[in-house]
């Protein structure tokens, strides 16, 4: 089992599809195990896009990811990191397959309306950003028919 660190992008708030996108993580399986709504700020940014700052679109997506509240979340599910990537399609919207969030939802190279994990180390060092406190582990009661005994 895995936890993925997903954020909902001002994009995705400010054009009412937090429902539409969060259903889309629920119907697939994976597990609500935190939540919250915050503001970015530049610490954070600088934290969560270590692997970016000096990338030419730096200042841009900074400015995009602290300009209004974002709500982050913890999913849980079996092999949750890649299975999240897989829904939210490529990163830019023109190029996301149909049928993805990026793909159905937006054709704009920088609102691109969540972000996820990109392997089980970004997992952790993320998830520690945003739940310091620790994640809530819970059984609901869909478990027996969301994934077998493998
Ligand atoms: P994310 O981290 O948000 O899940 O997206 P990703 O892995 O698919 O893409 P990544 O390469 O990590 O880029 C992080 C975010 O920066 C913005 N971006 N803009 N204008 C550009 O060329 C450009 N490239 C990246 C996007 O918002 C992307 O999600
Ligand atoms: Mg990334």
């Amino acid at each position: 089992m895995e936890t993925t660190l997903i954020l909902f992008k001002p994009d995705a708030l400010h054009r009412g599809l937090v429902g539409r996108v969060l259903s889309r993580f629920e119907s697939k399986g994976l597990q609500i195990v935190a939540m919250r709504m915050l503001r970015m700020t530049d610490e954070i940014a600088a934290r969560h896009y270590a692997e970016h700052v000096d990338k030419p679109f730096y200042p841009g997506l900074v400015a995009f990811m602290t300009s209004s509240p974002i709500l982050a979340l913890a999913l849980r599910g079996p092999e949750a990191i890649a299975v999240a990537r897989k829904l939210m399609g490529k990163t830019f919207g023109l190029e996301a397959e149909a049928g993805t969030i990026r793909g159905d939802f937006g054709c704009s190279k920088s609102f691109n309306l969540v972000h996820g994990s990109d392997s089980a180390a970004s997992a952790e060092r993320e998830l520690g950003i945003y739940f310091p406190d620790g994640l809530q582990d819970w059984e609901t009661i869909q478990h027996p028919w969301l994934w077998d005994a493998e």
